[in-house]
């Protein structure tokens, strides 16, 4: 039977150990780290991914400000946004949350987050550097995964990892984190898309697949062989009449069909999901240390 990964748990104790963290700076009379996040318009989602943000920061002594702006706002003022927000010395991350209108750009947002305090990783040059296996920030799901596999003890040295999904957020940066020569890494990784042609072929062939397509239950128990580890990073709402807020939350995984397979699985809710949260607070708690850039 599959071992279960359990992202709130692992999650949990993280948080306390940023919390202890937090505990020891205040008694040293350190600067306590501060967390900004930018909110655009009323996106039900983006609003309650960003209120657990706030949430969290306060869970383990963080500073935090939310900015809220009306979908009307134009490119150039987010840009000044941003700009105030590089320039506020006691701010040591910002994050932007995604999606925002079409009339913005998003790369030039992203372009304009001083790379120091881009806490969701996002910016090239954290990116590049994350490639070149220097020190980065990793954005927030590939850190929790990575987290996760490090923390389950979960080998992956010499293993096929079959990434389903090529985004920027997700796909794109676990197939470099994984293929890095580093542990978690050493894998030899595969990369499939929506133009890939046979994807069953490729992960009947994996040790490890990562499903980050975001199409419910897209990964069924054909698709798997014995032994496998199943990242599910889905999280697609899905309209639910019996559910008080409306929607069932669905990972990319059929889960009854796939975990009786696995080795390791994560569960939607309560696998990845939690773990992202997570990230954000360590990639924080770096931003204050000055742990990557010195
Ligand atoms: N929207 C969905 N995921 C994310 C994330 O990790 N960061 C930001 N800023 N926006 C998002």
């Amino acid at each position: 039977m599959a071992t279960i990964i359990d992202g709130n748990k692992t999650s949990a104790s993280i948080r306390q150990e940023i919390k202890e963290k937090v505990q020891s700076i205040t008694e040293r009379g350190g600067k306590i780290p501060h967390l900004a996040a930018i909110l655009v318009g009323t996106d039900g989602a983006s609003e309650t991914y960003v209120n657990l943000k706030v949430k969290d920061c306060e869970q383990v002594g963080f500073k935090s400000t939310l900015k809220r702006f009306d979908d009307t706002i134009s490119e150039e003022e987010l840009l000044a946004e941003v700009e105030a927000i590089n320039n506020d010395p006691d701010i040591d991350g910002l994050i932007v949350q995604l999606p925002i209108p079409d009339h913005i750009s998003v790369q030039k947002v992203t372009d304009r987050i001083r790379p120091e305090k881009d806490v969701d990783g996002f910016h090239p040059i954290n990116v590049g550097r994350m490639a070149k296996s220097l020190p980065a920030y990793i954005s927030a799901t590939p850190y929790g995964i990575m987290q996760l596999i490090e923390r389950y003890k979960i080998e992956t040295s010499g293993k096929h990892c079959v990434v389903i999904g090529r985004s920027d957020i997700v796909g794109s940066p676990m197939s470099i984190l994984l293929s890095r020569k580093a542990y978690p890494g050493n894998c030899t990784v595969t990369l499939c898309h929506s133009r890939t042609k046979n994807i069953k072929e490729m992960t009947l062939q994996a040790d490890i697949v990562i499903a980050a397509l975001g199409s419910p239950e897209f990964l069924t128990g054909d698709m798997v062989k014995e032994g496998a580890v199943v990242i599910d990073v889905g999280t697609t709402r899905v309209p639910d009449p019996s559910k008080k807020s409306g929607f069932t939350l669905k990972g990319d995984v059929n889960y009854e069909k796939v975990a009786p397979k696995c080795s390791y699985i994560t569960p939607v809710p309560g696998g990845v999901g939690p773990m992202t949260r997570a990230s954000l607070l360590m990639n924080t708690l770096l931003a204050a240390e000055k742990a990557i850039y010195r």
